[in-house]
């Protein structure tokens, strides 16, 4: 279905950075040499904002149309980012990053398998970096989106927190919005956490 959507010469979700990437510069600011993961990346417009502000990024997306885009746009912001080409549900960090960055994504990982990913890119985020993760919930008084896709499972409000509540919550917020996509007007609700990895004190 993305593949559908980024096949077009526009970008489908557009070249404004997503809302949660000002609170990551300001949380971390790039002040040292910062490795940042997009998972998910689409089109790479955060990825590219995130390169353009001094961070080295790695973004990956299941779309081989989106991950073109994305080289173009690196290219086109003569910046350097390292994009491929990987399904979240099978792809696993080897390599410790600063700060694991995801929206609009985590909602294609089912639940058995959330636990198992998220611990995984836990373990391999440096002490002092964070996860900002945004995430679908589902809630009872907003009907199912008119496009949602089967490959999709929301997750519950506090679901994403929950898996991090061994680290600094540096900000977290449930934001309820507007969407037209497919034309038709619905809502949607979306959680988002920042936590960062503290090391832990020698009691724990
Ligand atoms: C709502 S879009 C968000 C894209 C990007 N994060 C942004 O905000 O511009 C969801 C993205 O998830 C990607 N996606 C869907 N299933 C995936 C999977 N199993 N592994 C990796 N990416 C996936 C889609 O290709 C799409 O780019």
């Amino acid at each position: 279905m993305y593949d559908e959507r980024y096949n077009q010469k526009d970008y489908y979700w557009g070249l404004k950075p997503s809302s949660t990437c000002s609170s990551v510069i300001d949380i971390i600011p790039p002040s040292r040499p910062l490795k940042l993961l997009d998972a998910g990346c689409g089109e790479g417009r955060d990825a590219v904002y995130f390169a353009t502000r001094g961070y080295s990024v790695t973004g990956f997306d299941t779309s081989p149309f989106g991950i073109e885009k994305a080289r173009r746009l690196a290219d086109k912001s003569k910046v350097e980012v390292e994009f491929f080409i990987a399904d979240i549900n099978e792809f696993r960090l080897a390599e410790t990053f600063d700060i694991i960055f995801s929206t609009g994504v985590l909602q294609y990982i089912p639940e058995k398998l959330r636990q198992e990913i998220l611990g995984n890119y836990k373990q391999f985020t440096s002490i002092g970096g964070i996860n900002a993760l945004s995430v679908f919930v589902t809630k009872p008084f907003i009907g199912e989106a008119p496009d949602s896709e089967q490959s999709a499972h929301s997750w519950i409000s506090g679901e994403l927190l929950t898996l991090y509540r061994e680290w600094k919550i540096e900000y977290t917020a449930e934001d309820i919005f507007d969407c037209m996509s497919s034309g038709e007007p619905h809502q949607h609700a979306m959680s988002r956490v920042i936590a960062r990895k503290v090391q832990s004190s020698p009691e724990h």
